[in-house]
């Protein structure tokens, strides 16, 4: 039988009074249409929960590592000066990303801090960041005493929009940090093209974008250094961790120098009595255990998160009011360290994406609104009103830097995100089905919330 086409609000209506499957000639259950759907009245109203089971747990461990982390700990040695498995990470790492080097460090932090000092970010310069992301990726500029410059974001792709770049570049500007947030790939091409013609140093945040693919290359091996974070919610999680990527053994061996207290390392030569400047940013052995036994799964759990990724992408757009996220220019894998999109409450009855949110968790959904408006963050302003940078940058140029701290795009996308936890891309396709459901629910049910 031919499925007679419907409209998208026909859909809609069609799901929630429970009729869909039965018009096309499937069975109820085909399309997951939980039956809690018909009911009318939210859990937020004290209606019945859509989800009642519980969601993939995070992080998890392999048995099959707990005798190697076992002789470890019984041998004493427990960092990288005297212990083979550090090294043995980098070069898997290496590996699995396709990247010539890799250098293991104690966090995603102290890995862009690394690569920003060896690549000459100093006091005084000017960086240029996506602004929708973690605190870090700017901390890190302050800790050199350089400007962080805001891009603007793209709300649709919820990434740095290539086309504002050029504009913020200043005689001072240095380097460019794109950030692969939630895993989602930036449009590198543009990002290089400026910084070649600019002559800027390129620092990809990958931090959630372990194995994510920019026109089938891996994110953090296509600027002049990748940085990665292995904390607690990672995908290749070990407490804490991080790593360098790069291609040029020159910039690799100095960050290996900086991250060991300055300590020369393969090409660097030290004059006596010069020694270089470095920190400890070490990462130990136990870390890099722990990490090993999480790569044997890495590459299955990202196909099936990026599995049911694109399909809540095909339900959810159905929904008015719901736009999942789109791929940037030359994204060709996207490794979804959170599910992203965008709710639009114009068309849920300008119900409030907090009411939105609460609803939504009452059905049994985790959830949450994304990062905030971070450019307009007190830290910020505490940091530029410091004597430190009122040394370092005019009056002039911070007047401005706060006149042009406009971010139109990137308010709306933090108005408009809503985000659920890697681990539940883990789950069965019963689970994305309630998903889908509870907010279909919610959008048939949104007068109740008003
Ligand atoms: C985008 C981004 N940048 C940087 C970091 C810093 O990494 P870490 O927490 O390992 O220091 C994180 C960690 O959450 C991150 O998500």
């Amino acid at each position: 039988m031919k499925a007679k086409k419907l409209t998208r609000r026909q859909v809609i209506a069609a799901t929630s009074a429970g009729v869909f499957g039965t018009m096309l000639g499937f069975p109820f259950r085909s399309f997951g249409i939980n039956s809690k759907i018909q009911q009318k009245k939210l859990a937020i109203n004290g209606g019945e929960k859509i989800h009642t089971g519980s969601w993939p747990g995070w992080p998890y461990w392999d048995q099959s590592a707990e005798q190697g982390i076992l002789e470890m700990f019984r041998s004493g040695r427990w960092w990288r000066g005297n212990g083979e498995h550090v090294a043995e990470f980098e070069k898997r790492y290496a590996e699995l990303m396709g990247a010539k080097r890799c250098l293991a460090t104690a966090s995603g932090t102290t890995a862009l801090i690394t690569a920003l000092q060896v690549l000459g970010v100093d006091a005084g310069d000017e960086v240029l960041v996506s602004p929708y992301t973690f605190i870090a990726t700017y901390n890190v500029i302050f800790s050199h005493k350089a400007l962080p410059v805001f891009v603007d974001s793209d709300p649709e792709t919820f990434l740095i929009d290539p086309k504002k770049i050029e504009g913020r570049i200043t005689d001072r500007t240095v380097a460019i940090v794109p950030v692969h947030i939630y895993g989602l790939p930036v449009d590198m091409d543009s990002v290089n093209n400026v910084a070649k013609k600019h002559n800027l140093r390129v620092i990809e945040d990958a931090c959630q974008a372990w194995l994510a693919e920019y026109r089938g290359k891996r994110t953090g091996t296509l600027g002049d250094l990748g940085c990665f974070s292995f904390q607690n919610s990672k995908h290749l999680a070990a407490g804490e961790g991080g790593a360098i990527l790069g291609n040029d053994d020159f910039i690799m061996d100095r960050c290996h120098a900086y991250h060991n207290c300055g300590r020369p390392y393969g090409s660097m030569k030290r004059a006596p009595g010069n020694p270089h400047n470095g920190m400890n940013y070490r990462m130990q052995q136990s870390q890099a255990l722990i990490l090993m036994s999480q790569m044997n799964r890495i590459e299955k759990d990202n196909d099936v998160r990026l599995a049911n990724a694109l399909y809540l992408d095909k339900k959810l757009k159905e929904i008015p009011g719901i736009v999942p996220y789109k791929p940037a220019e030359g994204a060709t894998r996207a490794v979804y360290h959170l599910y992203p999109f965008r709710y639009i409450k114009e068309e849920f009855n300008n119900v409030p994406k907090d009411k939105f949110l609460q609803a939504l968790s009452a059905e049994g959904i985790p959830c949450s609104g994304g990062y905030g408006k971070q450019n307009k963050d007190g830290l910020i302003e505490e940091v530029l009103s410091s004597r430190g940078y009122m040394r370092l940058y005019s009056e002039s140029r911070l007047k401005r830097w706060r006149e042009e701290n406009q971010l139109p795009g990137n308010d709306q996308l933090c108005d408009q995100a809503v985000t659920f936890y890697q681990s539940m891309l883990l789950g069965t396709r019963a689970d994305m089905d309630d998903i889908v459901n509870a907010i279909t629910r919610i959008y048939e049910n949104r007068a109740s919330l008003v």
